[in-house]
């Protein structure tokens, strides 16, 4: 029996996380958007390419179901009116179940878009249907393995405004499988001209498997800014933020999820549930699921401080200005983000709440000037507070 025979019998700690990630990101980012597409636009878009059949066979809601859950637990109607779902797995047996399930959910009456359900190879799916819309989509891209995943496909589902995806990216099986001339055709279509890049990675003795399955994200995230910069409007900002999962037998990695936008308020809001439910001893965002208290004995604050100096002093090689601007808590972690996607291909791992208490801890030390009308009294950091960094702080 494969891995995959038994993925539906009960979920995996890392899949429940998998599961959270996404409905409590969503939870919090649906009104958002909502709010932000505001009258005009009708529809806002959830597609899910391999959705699996819903739930698990001990009853376990996987994210089909948790998705309808959640959308049906929204006070009002507003998103339940713009709604959009649409599910797609290659698997017949499963998409019959997924449908009992969806006919038999309280949501489907109130949805004033009937669910669609296809049973499709992920490629063969028609998603310029939706995207020729130009509305919001939020796209789940989770295969077993790597086939049918595309950068193209992932481009097209992100290029709207206002559209997200979270992508499954089996970091591993890319280090075990790059040295299979079968497999390099669907390689390709993932890593494009960075592919000879991601061989080097994987041949290259001197790095352990954990840099490889980063380094291998990052070339990912490389290949889809080149496809970007394919587009018709190739100005926009994309940020990628990589959450990893450790394989439970030994220290490695197994796979990632990455979340990619073009917005940074999403990547706020997601960075809130990656840091949530990562349980590494370090500031990159991982979820173990070995023995907590192998794992538990330093804290994420313990590295932050030092984290968020590293990415200060990595903006300065991307912007010589840097000392002479005027910040503010958000805008400071959008330039971070931004200098990083520069200079990683993925946004920092910090949050607002996190670099505000480092500008605090450099305001007592010194380091800040903030800014305010003459005669007025000194005042501490807020979000709103407008501040300058000294360039004494890399001394
Ligand atoms: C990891 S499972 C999906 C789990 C689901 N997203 C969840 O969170 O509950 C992967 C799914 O992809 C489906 N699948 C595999 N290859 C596919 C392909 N080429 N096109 C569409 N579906 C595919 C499988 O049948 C399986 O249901």
């Amino acid at each position: 029996m494969s891995t995959t025979d038994n993925f539906f019998a009960t979920p995996s700690e890392k899949s429940k996380v998998k599961t959270l990630i996404v409905t409590e990101f969503l939870k919090a980012y649906f009104p958002i958007i909502n709010r932000s597409v505001g009258k005009e636009k009708k529809e806002i878009i959830y597609i899910d390419l391999f959705c699996g059949p819903g739930k698990y066979k001990d009853g376990h809601p996987s994210t089909p179901l948790a998705l309808l859950d959640l959308v049906n637990n929204f006070r009002d109607d507003n998103i339940r009116k713009k709604l959009r779902v649409v599910f797609n797995d290659e698997n017949e047996k499963y998409i019959d179940q997924l449908r009992t399930i969806v006919n038999n959910h309280d949501v489907v009456s109130k949805l004033t878009y009937p669910v669609e359900i296809t049973n499709l190879r992920a490629s063969d799916v028609n998603i310029r249907v939706h995207t020729f819309k130009k509305c919001p989509i939020f796209s789940f891209i989770d295969p077993w393995g790597y086939k049918d995943v595309s950068v193209a496909q992932t481009w097209e589902l992100v290029e709207n405004i206002g559209s997200d995806c979270v992508l499954f990216f089996n970091s591993n099986r890319f280090i075990m499988d790059i040295n299979k001339e079968n497999q390099l055709c669907h390689f390709l279509p993932i890593f494009g001209g960075q592919l000879e890049e991601v061989g080097k990675t994987v041949n290259n003795n001197l790095l352990g498997q954990k840099e490889k399955a980063e380094r291998i994200v990052e070339l990912f995230s490389r290949n889809l800014i080149h496809e970007m910069s394919k587009s018709k409007y190739s100005g926009y900002t994309l940020y990628v933020l990589p959450f990893g999962f450790e394989a439970d037998d030994k220290e490695k990695i197994s796979h990632h999820i990455v979340f990619i936008t073009k917005s940074h308020k999403a990547i706020t809001e997601m960075k809130k549930v990656m840091i949530k439910h990562s349980n590494t001893n370090h500031y990159s965002l991982l979820f173990d699921s070995k023995d907590q208290l192998q794992i538990a004995l330093f804290h994420r604050e313990t590295f932050i401080k030092e984290g968020i100096m590293e990415a200060v002093r990595n903006s300065i090689s991307v912007d010589a200005n840097f000392f002479n601007k005027i910040w503010t808590i958000d805008n400071l972690l959008e330039a971070l983000d931004r200098y990083n996607m520069k200079l990683n291909y993925q946004v920092t791992p910090y949050s607002r709440e996190e670099v505000k208490n480092v500008v605090e801890q450099w305001d007592k030390d010194d380091f800040v000037e903030i800014i305010i009308p003459k005669g007025r009294l000194r005042k501490r950091i807020t979000y709103e507070r407008k501040f300058k960094l000294k360039k004494e702080l890399l001394v």
